[in-house]
């Protein structure tokens, strides 16, 4: 709907007040009723659980139509991305809502690259946690930990905001191959300077010091395709809590350490971890996918079709189209096939001609396909999650930084219903 076609006010009947409340119009046309002065004129909240319906935030970054199936960064369709950009550029796009040009390019390239060691001190927080803990645990707690080394006294100015974004965005892959180090008892590698940021994280992860390792570019740039598309994604759950964290005046560390602890959630990032367990249980036999279907249709079997589903798309997820896709060529690239992708597209031909699943609208989402990419990179599945939050990361600094310059920001802080009892008076308890 253009700004022209839509309405100015939207009218509001609570008792016996009448309200005109002021409607907003995106630039892509959707709608929204401004309801701030809603509590203040007639004592009533709106209630939303999951903020579903509720625009939390104005902003420029990324744009979704979830009924169309469409995602854009700034402006630029996913799909034109996938096929032509690169991940650092998009880090840049996202944090500026513009391409940059050359010369940008080349120099957030190399601010990039030269920050993506660790203080030498901060090794020791990996070493002092057990190897079997959960990589993003591992993560978040050393993400927290950075801003222990860039803590300023007094309130941060922009330019020491841009330096820890920069600083993190370097840093994330280091403390991502990191944890993978620590988990499987080796040497951690050291980042090279004379790589690219995804052959650097394949370098991380799977170097020694005990041999000449080159990252496969085949392998790196299905990686650099995977960040692409897991760069932003408006306001998912990670990312307000990143912006809900920052509101509180909290520096860029904390609120994205937040930020990684609420995608751990298998209903969020951890969906892609859940995927490929999921397709594992039924390659070895555990149920075939017609009797996994039937039971992810029953609402208290607690089994769920990890992958697809999704609050906003009600149609094909675009990233999940890309990454189907993918699948192939990395497969087909590297000469190798994978029972699971199979099980997959036999799990997805069964829910896209199932009722149950086409009333819902339920459909693939990112994690429904990507799993099957990481492992055939050579991921291990609990790392999987890790690598969401490396490619989330310039969308979690970017939603924050354009918080931090949003004037009209205040903190965030929901009301309620309260549901519980009413006024009553104490009794001490030799009388209960
Ligand atoms: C991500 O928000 C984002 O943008 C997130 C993300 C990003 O890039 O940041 O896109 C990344 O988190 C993708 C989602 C990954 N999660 C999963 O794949 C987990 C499985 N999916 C679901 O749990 C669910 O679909 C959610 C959590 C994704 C969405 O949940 P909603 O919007 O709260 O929907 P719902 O749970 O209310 O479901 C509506 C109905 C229910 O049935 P009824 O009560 O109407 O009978 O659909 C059913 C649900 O039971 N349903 C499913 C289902 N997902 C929803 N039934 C079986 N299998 C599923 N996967």
């Amino acid at each position: 709907m253009t700004k022209k076609q839509a309405p100015k006010t939207a009218k509001l009947i609570i008792g016996d007040q009448e309200l005109d409340l002021p409607v907003m119009v995106g630039s892509e046309g959707e709608l929204a009723i401004d309801i701030t002065k809603l509590r203040s004129t007639t004592g009533a909240v709106t209630f939303d659980p999951g903020l579903g319906n509720t625009g939390a935030c104005t902003s420029k970054i990324t744009f979704l139509d979830g009924e169309q199936g469409i995602l854009r960064y700034a402006g630029y369709p996913i799909e034109e991305l996938a096929q032509q950009s690169n991940f650092v550029e998009v880090m840049w796009l996202l944090l500026h809502q513009d391409l940059p040009s050359s010369t940008q390019l080349e120099q957030f390239n190399h601010d990039v690259t030269h920050h993506t060691m660790l203080h030498e001190d901060l090794k020791r927080l990996f070493a002092s946690l057990p190897k079997a803990g959960h990589p993003m645990a591992v993560c978040a707690a050393a993400v927290g930990a950075l801003s222990t080394y860039y803590q300023k006294a007094g309130p941060q100015t922009a330019e020491q905001n841009w330096s820890d974004a920069v600083r993190l965005l370097a840093k994330m892959p280091t403390i991502a191959a990191y944890s993978f180090k620590h988990s499987i008892g080796q040497p951690f590698m050291y980042p090279r300077n004379d790589l690219s940021y995804s052959s650097n994280i394949l370098h991380m992860m799977f170097a020694t010091p005990c041999g000449k390792y080159e990252p496969n570019p085949v392998i790196a740039r299905a990686l650099d395709l995977l960040l692409i598309l897991h760069a932003d994604h408006e306001q998912n759950c990670s990312t307000s809590t990143v912006r809900t964290v920052g509101s509180s005046g909290a520096n860029l560390f904390a609120s994205v350490s937040a930020g990684i602890s609420a995608l751990w959630g298998p209903l969020h990032g951890g969906a892609n971890e859940a995927v490929i367990d999921m397709l594992t249980s039924i390659r070895d036999g555990e149920r075939s996918a017609r009797q996994f279907m039937d039971l992810a249709k029953q609402k208290n079997s607690g089994v769920r079709l990890m992958g697809f589903g999704h609050r906003v798309y009600k149609n094909y997820d675009p990233r999940a189209l890309i990454l189907k896709q993918a699948c192939y060529d990395v497969l087909a690239e590297l000469g190798r096939k994978d029972p699971l992708l199979d099980i997959a597209l036999e799990l997805e031909q069964i829910a896209l001609s199932d009722n149950y699943f086409i009333e819902r609208k339920l459909y693939p989402n990112v994690d429904f396909y990507s799993g099957i990419i990481y492992k055939a990179l050579g991921i291990p599945s609990d790392m999987f999650t890790v690598f969401f939050a490396i490619g989330r990361m310039p969308g979690w600094v970017a939603q924050w930084l354009e918080y931090q310059g949003d004037s009209a920001a205040r903190i965030t802080r929901p009301r309620q219903i309260y549901m519980g009892p009413n006024k009553r008076t104490y009794t001490d308890v030799s009388k209960r």
